[in-house]
């Protein structure tokens, strides 16, 4: 096999384990993006790894799902594995995808989202107060964290309460987030979470209700109906998809702002025009999921890389979100006003184009909105921030900010 690039030169051979500790490595991923084309893992935990981390190699392959198969993906099979239950939607591929697909979509649409947005105004509001009496807070446990929660149980249709229990099934159910955490308890956990869902879920096919469960329980498509268990995975798909990518944008996108008062002052300053883009440069600066793999159908060139059947490919979403080909010089700097051409890839591209993405863009804009009305001088850094140290999911755990 020939690549235009080199077989992992300048790549550490601990790639990606503990790269991401500290949000995007910016240095890690020129080096990746460099050579033009993809690059070889020195030292895959098994097979052939290409990483794709320019913008051109991942949008196309993302945008391929005949040539890059999403099957054999990583985190949510692992967490079929744990409920012996058959693939998610994320890790389908057409025409079981489009089948799935066109079964749960219609339950996101925009007419949808837009009906929760008093709902997820109230909460922000409501988790705003600290900022509105002056005093700092936690960004990520008192903000960031419960926010994304709170707006899956509205969706739900569940009570908001129920968001801490949430919080913890999901915690349980990702490979890695709960640190202290039992096998054993993790177990139950699991446990506990499918029987709440598919409880709630029979309960809306008897007595339907006007949110997401008894759409997707009730959803048909040519007589074809997602079965029970079907229907449990795909809710646990979107507490572990909507949770801890929204979290991360939010607190990302609120650390941005501190560390940076004048793109702050340029968006108090014209928040009509710049909300929208502030809004998309939020999900690209931050870009919560660094990656996917997808494995090759069939030999196809990538980035003119020669990929042979069976290997797999990393999507950097991350890397390509700072590509300087797609989003120019400045790729690495934090611009409100910034309006690519290149589209960005923080909910990835093609078939699989994240399912959440007008709710997540919705909660950021309120979020935005609110605080320009609550604190127009915005936010100041008030601590360290720490970082969650993943390498799938990557963003903040704690981050102590004060109105400014
Ligand atoms: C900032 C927040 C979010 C980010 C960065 C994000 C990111 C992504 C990405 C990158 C994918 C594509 C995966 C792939 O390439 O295979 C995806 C898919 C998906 N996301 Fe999101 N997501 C976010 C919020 C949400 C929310 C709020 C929900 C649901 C309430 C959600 C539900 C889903 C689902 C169901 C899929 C699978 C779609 C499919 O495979 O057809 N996401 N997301």
């Amino acid at each position: 096999m020939t690549g235009a690039a080199g077989a992992g030169a300048g790549v550490p051979r601990d790639f990606p384990d503990g790269w991401f500790a500290h949000g995007h490595p910016a240095e890690l991923y020129e080096r990746l993006r460099e050579p033009g084309g993809l690059v070889r893992h020195p030292a895959p935990p098994d097979g052939v790894l290409w990483i794709a981390g320019g913008h051109a190699e991942v949008h196309a392959a993302a945008a391929d799902p005949a040539a890059f198969r999403s099957a054999d993906g990583i985190l949510l099979a692992e967490i079929g594995h744990a409920y012996d239950a058959p693939p998610t939607i994320m890790h389908t591929d057409p025409p079981d995808h489009t089948r799935y697909r066109a079964l749960v979509a219609p339950a996101f649409r925009p007419s949808v989202t837009r009906r929760l947005e008093g709902a997820v105004r109230e909460r922000v509001r409501a988790l705003l107060a600290p900022v509105a009496a002056g005093r700092a807070f936690d960004a990520v446990g008192e903000l960031a964290v419960p926010l994304p929660l709170q707006v899956i149980c509205a969706l739900l249709g569940v009570p908001e309460d129920d968001w801490r229990r949430f919080h913890r099934w999901t915690e349980a159910i990702v490979p890695g987030a709960a640190e202290g955490l039992s096998e054993g308890e993790r177990d139950a956990l699991r446990v506990e979470c499918g029987t709440y869902l598919l409880g709630t879920a029979h309960e809306r096919r008897a007595d339907p209700r006007d949110d997401v469960i008894s759409r997707l329980a009730l959803a048909e498509l040519d007589g074809d109906r997602l079965t029970d268990l079907e229907l449990v995975m795909f809710l646990i798909q979107l507490l572990v998809a909507g949770n801890e990518t929204t979290r991360h944008a939010i607190s990302g996108g609120l650390l941005a702002f501190a560390e940076r008062p004048d793109q702050w002052a340029a968006l108090r300053a014209r928040p009509e025009e710049l909300l929208p883009t502030a809004v998309e440069e939020i999900l690209r600066w931050t870009s919560p999921v660094v990656y996917f793999l997808r494995t090759a159908t069939r030999a196809v060139t990538l980035g003119g890389t020669d990929v042979a059947p069976g290997d797999r490919v990393m999507l950097l979403y991350g890397s390509a979100n700072r590509d300087p080909a797609a989003f120019g010089p400045d790729a690495d700097a934090f611009d409100v006003a910034r309006r690519p051409e290149a589209s960005g890839l923080a909910f990835g591209f093609g078939p699989h184009f994240c399912l959440g993405a007008a709710l997540a863009r919705m909660e950021i804009r309120i979020l935005l909105e609110e605080l320009l009305a609550c604190r127009e001088e915005g936010l100041a850094l008030a601590g360290t921030p720490a970082y969650n140290g993943s390498s799938v999911v990557t963003g903040l755990r704690h981050c102590a900010l004060t109105p400014a």
